[in-house]
């Protein structure tokens, strides 16, 4: 086993691209070279990793020759365009977008919940959605207690979901409208400063958008519990990065508050954040910067035995995104999941 690799980021410039670069660093990741692609518009532009300037490059298939591990965070049709080069390149795709998160061919991993998965790959992991992932990691240590019947989620997503420049627009529609001005609305539909809107993902015959669809379907697929019950109702708010969760979760027995508070504690990926005196809960600017899932008002559902109510904040760009990401590829490194494309065809 090498003691180290060759990555590559493709889409590095962007909100989870560079979060990706500062976590290998912070984390130590085993690196032997990095490559930092992204599309024409950003070749040449120097990002730094551990104290030298890397120039980024436009993504082209000679980019990928040699690399081991890709981490790809540049949207659903540049996942799709590139995939077959960077998995005939002998490299390993660790994919955050959701071009092939639902294949079967493809796992979709959580660390914390099916590390095992991994192992099956065929050239391509799937990082879950950022809204699935937070979700999977707080209610996964609860559901190998006393299995989840239903799950009905609400979520409150911020404006990094969308990207970095997402990001920008919503502070310069802040500004826009505190000086009695139109807000630019480019990334988003409606203006999200100063508002809230169901989220903006194509809707189903059923009047479910994809997002939502993403938290039923993908959810399923990592619990491998694929009749779970899940209703989801997903809405973007004016918060700037690390979105929330209000869960309801029905179990097959009744489950005690307080044990599963306890359940919280112990699990890897979430932190117990209550205090009931100071009303004192997580939120997303707490969540901010953090790795761990920040979880809270755990309470019995007055309105079923078997109920369980339970609010989450995660940072979305982290462990929604980058994070799990290099979590994954820390495990398949670990494990030596790594494959040549000779051992993947046969
Ligand atoms: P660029 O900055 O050159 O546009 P975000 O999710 O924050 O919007 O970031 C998207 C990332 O994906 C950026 O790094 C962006 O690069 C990259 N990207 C977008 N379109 C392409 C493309 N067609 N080819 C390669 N990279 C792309």
């Amino acid at each position: 086993m090498p003691d180290s690799y060759n990555v590559a980021i493709m889409g590095a410039t962007g909100a989870v691209g560079t979060e990706l670069v500062q976590l290998l660093e912070a984390r130590d990741f085993p690196i032997k070279s990095l490559k930092l692609l992204a599309s024409p518009r950003s070749a040449g532009t120097q990002l730094e990793f551990k104290g030298e300037a890397i120039a980024v490059e436009a993504v082209s298939a000679d980019a990928f020759k040699g690399v081991d591990i890709v981490l790809a965070s540049a949207g659903g049709s540049t996942s799709k365009q590139w995939a077959q080069a960077i998995v005939e390149a002998g490299a390993l795709m660790i994919d955050n977008s959701s071009a092939f998160r639902m294949q079967p061919s493809v796992p979709l991993v959580v660390p914390e919940v099916n590390p095992d998965a991994a192992a099956a790959h065929r050239g391509i992991i799937a990082n879950p959605n950022c809204t699935t992932i937070l979700m999977s990691v707080a209610l996964w240590p609860l559901h190998q207690i006393r299995p989840i019947r239903r799950v009905v989620v609400a979520t409150y997503q911020s404006a990094s979901g969308a990207g970095a420049r997402a990001m920008a627009e919503v502070e310069q529609q802040a500004r826009a409208i505190l000086a009695g001005e139109t807000p630019p609305t480019e990334s988003f539909p409606y203006p999200l400063a100063f508002n809230l809107f169901p989220h903006n993902t194509p809707i189903n015959e059923q009047g479910y958008c994809e997002e939502e669809m993403k938290m039923i379907n993908e959810t399923r697929k990592i619990f491998d519990e694929p009749g779970l019950s899940i209703s989801a109702t997903c809405i973007r708010v004016p918060v700037l990065r690390a979105h929330s969760e209000a869960i309801n979760l029905e179990f097959e027995q009744p489950f005690p508050a307080a044990e599963a508070r306890t359940a919280i504690q112990q699990a890897a990926g979430v932190k117990l954040v209550e205090d009931w005196q100071a009303n004192y809960f997580p939120m997303p600017i707490d969540a901010t910067g953090q790795d761990d899932v920040l979880v809270g008002r755990i309470r019995q559902d007055l309105s079923h035995p078997n109920g369980l109510e339970l609010w989450l904040s995660g940072d979305q760009i982290r462990k929604g995104a980058a994070l799990n990401a290099v979590q994954i590829a820390e495990l398949v490194v670990a494990k030596q999941w790594l494959k040549s494309p000779a051992a993947i065809a046969r």
